[in-house]
């Protein structure tokens, strides 16, 4: 139907005659001709149409946007003043000698080049039409072109690319899982994999020695603009491998996929321990685009009349920080308010600070409304130790350690890119050494990354004191966000069994979970680790959106909905009924779609 692609014309095709189809982006008459801007997924190229091609002219003026069409013309060269830079086909256009139209189109909910102000409930529900704007083209061709290189490299670097089952048992990565009733097996259920960590494990055992897979993933958990339910993993396993293995491997790939997609180099990446990290930034997911640091200040705090901070500074679990912020004397009290506001929203009671305005006035140079309550000799030491100079303002965040950590590393991020604080546009590193156990809100002891992390001890210091143990796991962190993660498994029985007793899970549990893993690691399971990458968020990234929605095809809401095809839905009373599965009245659930 077509010889050529509407983006792709360029002088060299001037007086060359070409046929071309797609969309109507847009149309207008102007001195007696017609300009449709003609669309496919390549670019946009001017069609005109003169009067003299009176039956073309005449059909070119009854189309509207998005109608499809198909055009024979002559490419030829635009006047100088019409010449439109802005345009990749802009020094040229079509002649149009004859027109077809191939179908029509409803006036479109919204503008494509207008899609801004259309919301995004508006364009998710009529995807179709969203997915045919240049930008999500080009989105989505990124994702298939990151998606080749990816398995280019792999397999030149001898990885096996294997599936793993959908339809499965439940595989903990900290989220809950999506279920799947039975239909021949009424009252049981499978699970949608959350990975397949599992299974690349069992097939480490079956001697694969190198797998990969991109892999769809399963989680059903709070979220957020950086996460989905349903998304893709690069999930990669190798055998008799060290932590370094893996990580060099990785960063290899990820290196080669920022040089190739948008000619970034990513530099030396620098390896954080977590609880360096953690000290530093208050999260082991630091962007290190910006260079401000939290700065601990409890020694100098607990002997202090002011209780907000001395509590904490004498508390075990909690922690008080200092962040200083050069040049923060741009920041008007309102400012400030919206700052403690911002992180009440992480828990925090408050957001102490001073200001430094002159300190060549000693602590007359200073301002705050917590001087009062603090010796000089205790400002003093927090002046020396943030090594202030003037026109800063030092924060403070002073509660349990997770709540400074969340609202302090939040703030942290919140100020650069209030203020622009960034100098580099990249920042990758790795974060290695995770705990290997955590007390979660109700006291019980959870695996930071998965229980089949390999703890960096004996199965005798597991069972001693869990929480003080450390893993072979790492990391990878992209401007702020957690790109990847993984770690050395664990492959002898005997602390994969330390690990599930330290979370308290019973011989019964243990033997109904994980009997068959259990049971494959009995014959000789290999030394093994692995890594996987989240692949949407690398895509994120790569193409510079602020949401893994921008490239997902059909991704869902805030609420886990597909507003195209309106799942989650109800099903029959005969569907059910084959499940053996009979509801409550939905109000006793609490409600039903949102
Ligand atoms: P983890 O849970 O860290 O590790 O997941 C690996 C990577 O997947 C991405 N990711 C997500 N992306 C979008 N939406 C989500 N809901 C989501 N959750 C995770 C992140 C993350 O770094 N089996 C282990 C890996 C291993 O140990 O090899 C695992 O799944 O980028
Ligand atoms: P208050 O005594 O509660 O009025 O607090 C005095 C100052 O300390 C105010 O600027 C509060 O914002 C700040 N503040 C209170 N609680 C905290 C906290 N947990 N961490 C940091 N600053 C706090």
């Amino acid at each position: 139907m077509r010889s050529d692609f509407c983006g792709d014309l360029r002088e060299l095709n001037v007086a060359s005659d070409v046929q071309l189809c797609g969309w109507v982006h847009r149309r207008r008459d102007h001195g007696g001709v017609i300009f449709l801007d003609l669309r496919d997924y390549s670019g946009i190229v001017q069609v005109v149409f003169d009067p003299d091609t009176v039956e073309a002219f005449s059909l070119a003026d009854t189309v509207r946007n998005e109608f499809v069409i198909r055009v024979e013309g002559r490419v030829r060269r635009r006047d100088a003043e019409a010449v439109n830079e802005k345009m990749d086909t802009g020094d040229i256009e079509v002649l149009g000698q004859q027109l077809e139209i191939l179908n029509f189109a409803e006036t479109p909910p919204f503008q494509l080049d207008e899609y801004s102000s259309a919301g995004e409930d508006v364009r998710l529900k009529n995807r179709a039409l969203d997915l045919r704007r240049p930008e999500m083209q080009s989105r989505l061709r990124l994702r298939s072109q990151v998606a080749h290189m990816i398995r280019n490299f792999m397999e030149k670097e001898s990885f096996v690319e294997v599936e793993t089952p959908i339809l499965t048992k439940a595989t903990p990565e900290g989220a809950r899982d999506y279920l799947v009733p039975s239909r021949v097996h009424p009252g049981c259920f499978y699970a949608l994999p959350q990975s397949p960590q599992l299974f690349k494990q069992l097939l480490m055992m079956a001697g694969i020695d190198r797998y990969y897979q991109i892999a769809r993933c399963f989680r059903d958990e709070d979220l957020r603009a950086d996460r989905q339910p349903e998304f893709t993993q690069l999930d990669v396993e190798m055998s008799f491998v060290k932590q370094e293995d893996v990580m060099e491997i990785a960063e290899n790939l990820i290196r080669k996929i920022f040089l190739q997609t948008i000619q970034v180099d990513l530099g030396e990446l620098p390896v954080l321990d977590y609880n360096e990290a953690i000290l530093r930034y208050g999260t082991d997911r630091p962007d290190l685009r910006f260079d401000l640091r939290l700065v601990d200040i409890d020694d100098l705090l607990k002997d202090s009349e002011f209780k907000v901070f001395s509590g904490p500074a004498k508390d075990i679990g909690s922690r008080v920080v200092a962040l200083r912020l050069p040049d923060g004397d741009c920041l008007s009290r309102k400012n400030i308010d919206d700052y403690t506001n911002f992180v009440s929203l992480y828990g925090a009671r408050g957001l102490a600070y001073i200001r430094v305005n002159d300190l060549s006035k000693g602590l007359g140079g200073l301002q705050s409304p917590i001087l009062k309550f603090l010796s000089d000799e205790a400002i003093q030491s927090i002046l020396d130790r943030c090594e202030v100079s003037d026109g800063d303002v030092i924060f403070f965040g002073a509660d349990k350690a997770k709540i400074v950590n969340e609202s302090m590393s939040a703030l942290r991020n919140k100020l650069a890119e209030d203020l622009d604080l960034y100098v580099s546009a990249w920042s990758c590193c790795w974060v290695k050494n995770f705990p290997m156990f955590e007390k979660d809100e109700e006291g019980r002891i959870s695996a930071v990354h998965h229980p089949f992390t390999s703890p960096a001890g004996t199965a005798k210091e597991i069972e001693e004191d869990p929480l003080k143990m450390n893993s072979w796991s790492y990391d990878l962190v992209i401007n702020g966000y957690e790109v990847g993660g993984g770690s050395i498994r664990v492959h002898k029985t005997e602390i994969q069994e330390s690990i599930f007793r330290a979370m308290k899970y019973t011989q019964e549990e243990i033997d109904s979970k994980f009997g068959f893993f259990l049971d494959a690691l009995k014959y000789g399971a290999p030394p093994h680790g692995g890594i996987a990458f989240g692949l949407d968020r690398i895509v994120m990234l790569l193409s510079g959106s602020s949401a893994i929605r921008d490239v997902i095809a059909f991704p869902k809401t805030q609420t886990a909905s597909c507003l195209l095809t309106a799942a989650p839905d109800e099903v029959s009373v005969r569907q059910l009924e084959e499940l053996g599965i009979e509801l409550r009245k939905l109000e006793d659930l609490g409600g039903g779609r949102t």
